[in-house]
């Protein structure tokens, strides 16, 4: 019943692979310096490249994003084909038309449990003004609502 926003963590391999998986983990850690979290399944595919990496970004997704929400977090093998994005100055790929992007420094990792929890320190962020978010709330999408 918690309701969160929905990311896309996204790397490159030094050999040039496109990583990126959907995550709803992310959280704020701290402001000096600026830290940010999320956490990775010991399972994932992905674990092996985004622990070693020095660098990844977050990718946080606008309404309009679903279908890439949904897409990141299924086993298809061309997850990449199609999708437009910018390279980052980290190296990681940040993707086109997200409402806002942290290029983070891979600082350090917790593993706990069946899940590893990355701590990123933030280098750059940008955000699209005026974008609505992607939420995810009891296993389904929505945007925002105004009370
Ligand atoms: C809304 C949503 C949020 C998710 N959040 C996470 C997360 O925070 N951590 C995680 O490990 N998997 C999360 N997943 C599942 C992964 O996206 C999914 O298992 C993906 O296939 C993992 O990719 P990989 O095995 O290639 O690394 C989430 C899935 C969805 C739909």
């Amino acid at each position: 019943m918690f309701a969160t926003g929905v990311t896309i963590v996204t790397a490159r391999t030094p050999a040039g692979a496109l990583i990126g998986l959907t995550a709803n983990s992310f959280n704020s850690v701290s402001l000096h310096p600026p830290l940010v979290l999320w956490s990775l399944s010991q399972g994932a595919t992905s674990m092996s490249a985004l622990s070693t990496g020095s660098h990844y970004a977050i990718n946080i997704l606008a309404a309009d994003q679903k279908e890439l929400a949904e897409r990141f977090a299924s086993k298809r093998p061309d997850r990449w084909q199609g999708v437009p994005f910018s390279e980052g100055a980290c190296g990681a790929p940040l993707l086109s038309g997200a409402a806002a992007t942290f290029e983070c420094f891979n600082r350090s990792r917790y593993e706990e449990g069946d899940h590893v929890i990355f701590v990123g320190e933030v280098e750059r962020c940008s955000h699209r003004a005026g974008a609505a978010p992607l939420l995810f709330h009891g296993g389904k999408f929505y945007t925002e609502h105004p009370l």
